[in-house]
């Protein structure tokens, strides 16, 4: 696609900003995002996002045209679904989606057919985003935040690209079914003999992987590794499991055409261990669904608090722009202790942003302009709670719109 022709000037940050550089926008983008704030605190910090993207329209001069949908136990409630059909047909027609949270305690009873996380889940499914990118980035000044003591923390700067789409999440048959009690009387009378139970649920979920499905996914970890320090450790259970030697070997396929980067391959339960032992060594991490689930909560919590980190979940399917159309969400859940207090941290929301703005838009000087705007208020003291500070989600957001300047070019975020 041609970008059309700049009709905005650069734009220096004002003497307010401590960001420094000037950005050079090169083109100007009509951009249409879904957002889906979905459950708990989705609402609260998918909001402080909003207006970071409507400071970047105005500051940049582009056009985003936003609509809300419902995902999650909020779907549920309204619809009796957690994925309703227009959400889903928004999703499908939009450039990128920004995700908040699903989930709670009132969806919580295991028994129930519909659950919120089954939205999320059917969300990626359906916009076939099988690369999750997580990158975990410490912030200098965030290092006594961190349970792990600092000098194991210095030089981190690692990517998980955790596979989406598969795996046990996804794997059939995935059902309960009563299954006769291992010893106990199978075909005695019914009454005959004891009051013993002869049967009991089983439940079966199923871990698969397909060689396309690991190929693919292995095929982006390399890729981005050539950007970074060129190492991919991809992570497995194969000591037990078949999956886990497929996922072995076909990585091990894919490493021959990145001579280029260095792979290694580590057990998930050492995996673990190294992300604290460590995680410095770390460039890019590889993984399925289900470890790389567990592996990025561990990995968050080197930054100091898991409200920091960002995700971007990309596919084949292109938008409107030519780019990838992909889902971005916070990695962290929908918190319902704090939910409606407003105390929510809205960074790894922000950073989301700042991951679309990049991957969905092409636009990596609002991007960057994003990312030094978070970074600038860490660097100033501002935290909210879950970082050790004092300050409300209201507050950290209008530190972050200061630092990022604003550019009244306009241009609108549409509501
Ligand atoms: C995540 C979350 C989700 C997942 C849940 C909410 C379904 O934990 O994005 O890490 O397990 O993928
Ligand atoms: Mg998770």
């Amino acid at each position: 696609m041609t970008p059309d022709v700049p009709d905005v000037p650069d734009v220096p940050i004002g003497p307010i900003s401590p960001i420094g550089p000037v950005y050079s926008p090169t083109h100007i983008v009509r951009a249409n995002l879904v957002l889906t704030p979905g459950d708990g605190i989705g609402p609260e910090v998918v909001s402080a996002a909003v207006q970071v993207l409507q400071a970047v329209a105005d500051r940049f001069g582009h056009t985003f045209e936003t609509r809300q949908y419902l995902v999650g136990g909020c779907a549920i409630d309204a619809f009796g679904t957690a994925l309703p059909a227009e959400t889903l047909q928004a999703a499908l027609q939009a450039d990128a989606v920004l995700l908040g949270a699903v989930g709670g305690p009132r969806w919580d009873d295991p028994t129930s057919p519909v659950r919120p996380e089954q939205g999320l889940l059917k969300l990626r499914k359906a916009l076939g985003v099988f690369a999750n990118l997580r990158p975990v980035q410490l912030y200098p000044e965030l290092l006594g935040a961190s349970p792990v003591r600092p000098e194991r923390l210095q030089g981190v700067d690692l990517l998980v690209v955790r596979e989406l789409t598969s795996d046990v999440y996804f794997g059939e048959p995935k059902l309960r079914r009563m299954v006769p009690i291992v010893g106990a009387p199978v075909g005695a009378p019914v009454g005959a003999q004891s009051l013993r139970p002869v049967e009991e649920i089983q439940a079966i979920d199923t871990m698969s992987y397909t060689e396309s499905e690991i190929r693919r996914v292995a095929h982006v970890a390399f890729q981005l590794a050539r950007g970074r320090r060129k190492k991919v450790a991809s992570v497995d259970k194969a000591n037990v499991l078949e999956s886990s030697r497929l996922w072995r070997q076909v990585v091990t396929e894919v490493s021959h055409a990145y001579p280029d980067v260095a792979l290694e391959h580590i057990l998930v339960d050492s995996a673990a261990m190294f992300l604290i032992s460590r995680p410095a060594s770390f460039d890019v991490m590889l993984t399925g669904n289900m470890f790389g689930d567990i592996l990025t909560d561990e990995a968050s919590v080197l930054t100091g608090s898991m409200g920091n980190l960002p995700s971007a979940s990309l596919g084949d399917e292109k938008n409107s722009l030519g780019l990838p159309r992909g889902l971005y969400e916070p990695i962290h859940g929908s918190a319902p202790d704090i939910a409606g207090q407003g105390i929510a941290n809205p960074i790894g929301t922000i950073m989301s942003l700042a991951m679309l703005l990049r991957h969905s838009l092409g636009l990596p000087a609002e991007a960057d302009a994003v990312e030094s705007a978070v970074k600038a208020a860490i660097s100033a003291g501002c935290r909210t709670r879950d970082l050790g500070g004092e300050m409300n989600t209201s507050q950290i957001t209008a530190a972050i719109l200061d630092r990022l300047g604003s550019f009244h070019g306009g241009a609108s975020v549409g509501l």
